[in-house]
């Protein structure tokens, strides 16, 4: 009999872990330290949700997501992962700009603690907005994000006189050259297959709205800015530089515009998309998670650009009314996709679903997902040639 149990005991102690990996959202019951039995990691949720800041946590209050996982390398701010009872949906904070967002994806993406490789990431922040293609309390859901200041600068002051802006790309020798030095983060390039499927959920949404917001887009003379909050395609460019105005934000654009080879349209402005998304290419890469499940979406908190005849006007300083809503929408554009993807998991999302065939940049400008090691190659060519470059200066 001793023997018998003794051998229950094993098998118990085998499966339990095989079981946790298999099975992708086992209950947590006895908690340790941290608040969660560790024979339940990895835990493999279906959904991570993404937040910048504080305010944009709209998740864990309404979601009960109460289960934290502490992990090193988190923001001191933000120190903890919270989960649900069952671990399917999953949320962090990043902290703000491009530093913290790459530190904190990172050690999350990385922690032994989760298994992330079916997971569906839903990066959801506010953001300026581009009058041209939304408006305040305005949700975009982007294919693109570019880091647009990721160049040189020199100060308007001391620009040639024809030139329009002082930011031109790296190893090029005026505005509106293509780079020549490749960083590697200019732009990443999202799965729009799944941006499709997921719109869908938002269809039929009522936003969010206030009557601050109304009057200052009556402001603008034109659509979509002096019309009613929408849901919109649009591209996201990253600085940690929080621009306005109308020469910036044009330059950015044209910047965009470079890097995407015109299929892009700058329409929403962050600090962290960028440096969120470098760090999901290399746990790709590393095969800890699958970056054609990722999905950015921005609700517009302000505009990147004052008025028309108000260009004097620093646009960030004056109270547009659209903070209160970029972050109800949040939630409003949200939660039917994290409820659609828990939904229709088997049907739909299990599987993944396959990026456009088209996907020009196969994440990033290094191809990384098509052609790792010819681009390595390629990479390793392009460091040299600029070093050498500097060498020569
Ligand atoms: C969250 O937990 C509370 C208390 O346990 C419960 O009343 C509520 O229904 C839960 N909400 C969700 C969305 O699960
Ligand atoms: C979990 O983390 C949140 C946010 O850091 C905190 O407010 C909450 O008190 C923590 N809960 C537990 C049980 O430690
Ligand atoms: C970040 O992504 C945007 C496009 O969304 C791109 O325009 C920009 O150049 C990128 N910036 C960096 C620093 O990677
Ligand atoms: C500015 O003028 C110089 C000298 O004529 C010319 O070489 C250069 O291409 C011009 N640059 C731009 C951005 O127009
Ligand atoms: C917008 O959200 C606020 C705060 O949650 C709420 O009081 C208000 O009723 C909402 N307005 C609309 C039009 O949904
Ligand atoms: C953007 O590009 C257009 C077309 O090349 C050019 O006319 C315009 O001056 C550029 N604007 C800025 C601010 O660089
Ligand atoms: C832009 O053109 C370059 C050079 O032909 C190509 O490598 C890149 O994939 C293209 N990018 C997009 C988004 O079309």
């Amino acid at each position: 009999m001793v023997a018998l149990t003794a051998l229950f005991t094993l098998c118990a102690a085998l499966v339990a872990p095989l079981g946790a990996i298999a099975s992708p959202t086992p209950a947590p019951h006895a908690q340790d330290e941290r608040g969660m039995e560790k024979r339940w990691y990895p835990i493999a949720p279906k959904v991570m949700i993404v937040s910048m800041f504080a305010p944009e946590d709209v998740w864990r209050k309404n979601l009960n997501l109460s289960q934290n996982v502490t992990l090193p390398g988190l923001s001191p701010l933000f120190p903890n992962v919270g989960c649900n009872d069952d671990g399917s949906i999953c949320h962090m904070v990043t902290g703000e700009s491009e530093i913290n967002a790459a530190c904190s994806v990172m050690s999350v993406l990385l922690a032994s603690e989760f298994d992330l490789r079916k997971t569906y990431f839903l990066v959801a922040g506010i953001a300026g907005v581009n009058p041209f293609t939304g408006t305040l309390g305005s949700v975009g859901f982007a294919r693109y994000a570019v880091q647009v200041a990721l160049a040189y600068e020199i100060d308007a002051r001391q620009i040639p006189s024809n030139w329009s802006t002082g930011y031109f790309l790296f190893g090029s020798d005026e505005p509106g050259q293509p780079a020549t030095t490749i960083y590697g983060t200019e732009v990443y390039e999202l799965n729009t297959n799944l941006r499709e499927t997921i719109m869908g959920y938002t269809d039929g949404v009522t936003l969010n709205d206030t009557a601050t917001a109304a009057a200052y887009r009556a402001n603008f003379d034109y659509s979509p800015a002096n019309q009613p909050p929408q849901i919109f395609k649009g591209d996201v460019s990253t600085s940690d530089a929080y621009f306005a105005g109308s020469m910036l934000t044009e330059a950015f654009g044209n910047i965009t515009q470079i890097w995407t080879n015109g299929t892009g349209e700058y329409a929403l402005t962050a600090q962290e998309d960028n440096a969120t998304f470098e760090a999901m290419v290399r746990a790709h890469t590393a095969g800890k998670m699958d970056f054609g499940r990722v999905i950015l979406m921005r609700t517009a908190s302000d505009f990147d650009r004052a008025p028309p005849n108000q260009e004097t006007v620093f646009a960030f300083e004056t109270n547009q009314g659209g903070f209160s809503p970029a972050i109800a929408n949040i939630y409003v554009a949200g939660l039917p996709i994290v409820e659609g993807i828990i939904n229709d998991w088997d049907s739909t999302f299990a599987e993944g679903i396959d990026p456009q065939s088209e996907w020009s940049y196969n994440a990033d400008v290094f191809h990384t997902l098509a052609e790792r090691k010819r681009e390595v190659r390629e990479f390793e060519r392009v460091i040299k040639r600029s070093n050498m470059a500097k060498l020569r200066r």
